[in-house]
C-alpha cells in the first residue's frame, strides 16, 4: 500500500465532514448523510488507487454511491478495499450532539471484514489492555483485566457503553462490579477508538453496536495497538443466509482482530463533524471552516492529528426534503 494514501484520504474525511456539518442540528439526519457520502465519493474519484468498497453505504440497488463492490479511484495505484461510514452518528448531526465522525479505513485487497448490516457484540480496549479482554468471559472479569492491565481499582474503570434498552445486563453488571460508566447516545466508533487515548479518560467498550462499525473500530484500534472483539448477532433466518453470502460461516465465531482485519498494513482516517472527546467538529467562519482529523497507518504506526483551514468558495446549497 502507497503511504500516500494516507494523506490522500484525508480530503476525503475532510470533505464529506465539511458538507455534513451544514447540516448540524436541522434535524435532517438524511440529509447529512447524503452531503457527506456525495462529497467523500467524488474526492475518492481523484485518487491514484483501485479501490473497492467492502462496507458501505448498501447495496448496490438500495445506495446510489459508495455501495458496496463500487470502484473508486483513478483505477491507477494500489488495489485495496476500502470501508466507508460517511456520517458515522447520523442522529448526532441532527441533533448537534457529540462525537460524529466522517470515517474511512483502506486495507489491502481482501484483508477486511466484508461485515454484513446486522448487529455486532463488541469488548474494546487501548493497547495497555490487549490480549486481556475476553468476550466469552463475563463484563466483572473483562472490568477486572483492564484495571489490573492499567494498574488501577475496578472502580476507577470506565466502560462506555451505547445507551440502549438491550445494555441494560451490561450496566447492571458495571454498576455492580464497582466500574463507573459513560452512556454515549450514538457513535461506538468513536466510543471503542476512544478507549486508547489516556485524556479521553475512556477504559474499554462494552455492547452491540452496528458490524459495519466494528470493522471500522478494527482498524483503528489496529494502527493504535489496541483490540476489539467481536461476535455477529443474526436476528432471523435472512440475517444467517446473507453472513454466508458474505463468505462467514460460522456466525458464533469470536472475531478477533486479525478477523476483522488481517495483514500488517491498514490505513485509518476520521474527521470530526461535530466536537467529540478526540476531535474538534467542523467550525465555519465566513468563507473559511476549519476541520480536526486523526490519520494514522497500522505498519508504520504513526498517528497524524491535522488541523485543516479550509477556503469555502460556495457554501454548498441546503435543499431541505419533507
Ligand atoms: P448511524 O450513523 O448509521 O446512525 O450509526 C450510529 C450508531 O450509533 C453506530 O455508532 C452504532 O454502531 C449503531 O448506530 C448502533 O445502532 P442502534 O442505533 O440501532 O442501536
Amino acid at each position: 500500500m502507497e503511504r500516500s494514501l494516507s494523506m490522500e484520504i484525508v480530503r476525503v474525511t475532510e470533505a464529506a465532514a465539511l458538507s455534513s456539518a451544514r447540516w448540524m442540528g436541522r434535524g435532517k439526519k438524511e440529509e447529512a448523510d447524503d452531503a457527506a457520502t456525495e462529497a467523500m465519493r467524488t474526492v475518492f474519484d481523484t485518487i491514484p488507487m483501485e479501490g473497492t468498497v467492502v462496507i458501505g453505504e448498501g447495496e448496490r440497488d438500495e445506495a446510489p454511491m459508495l455501495y458496496i463492490g463500487e470502484e473508486l479511484g483513478t483505477r491507477s495505484g494500489p488495489e485495496v478495499d476500502i470501508a466507508v461510514d460517511p456520517v458515522e452518528g447520523t442522529n448526532i448531526v441532527a441533533e448537534g450532539s457529540w462525537n460524529a465522525l466522517a470515517v474511512v479505513a483502506i486495507a489491502d485487497r481482501g484483508k477486511m471484514l466484508h461485515a454484513p448490516d446486522m448487529y455486532m457484540q463488541k469488548v474494546a480496549v487501548g493497547p495497555e489492555a490487549v490480549g486481556k479482554i475476553d468476550l466469552n468471559a463475563s463484563v466483572t472479569e473483562n472490568l477486572k483485566a483492564v484495571a489490573e492491565a492499567k494498574g488501577k481499582d475496578v472502580e476507577d474503570v470506565v466502560a462506555v457503553v451505547l445507551n440502549r434498552p438491550r445494555h441494560q445486563e451490561i450496566i447492571d453488571e458495571i454498576r455492580a462490579a464497582g466500574a463507573r460508566i459513560k452512556l454515549i447516545p450514538e457513535g461506538d466508533v468513536a466510543g471503542a477508538i476512544n478507549t486508547a487515548f489516556d485524556h479521553t479518560g475512556l477504559d474499554i467498550l462494552f455492547g452491540e453496536g452496528g458490524a459495519p462499525e466494528g470493522v471500522l473500530a478494527a482498524v483503528g484500534l489496529k494502527c493504535l495497538g489496541g483490540e476489539i472483539q467481536g461476535r455477529l448477532k443474526p436476528k432471523n433466518d435472512e440475517q444467517i443466509e446473507r453472513c454466508h453470502r458474505m463468505g462467514i460461516t460460522d456466525v458464533d465465531k469470536v472475531l478477533k482482530m486479525e478477523d476483522l482485519c488481517g495483514g500488517d498494513d491498514a490505513i485509518f482516517a476520521a474527521t470530526g463533524i461535530t466536537d467529540g472527546e478526540l476531535l474538534k467538529g467542523v467550525q465555519f467562519k465566513g468563507s473559511k471552516a476549519t476541520t480536526e482529523t486523526i490519520v494514522m497507518r497500522a505498519k508504520s504506526g504513526t498517528v497524524r492529528f491535522i488541523d485543516g483551514k479550509h477556503s469555502l468558495n460556495k457554501k454548498p446549497d441546503l435543499v431541505i426534503k419533507e
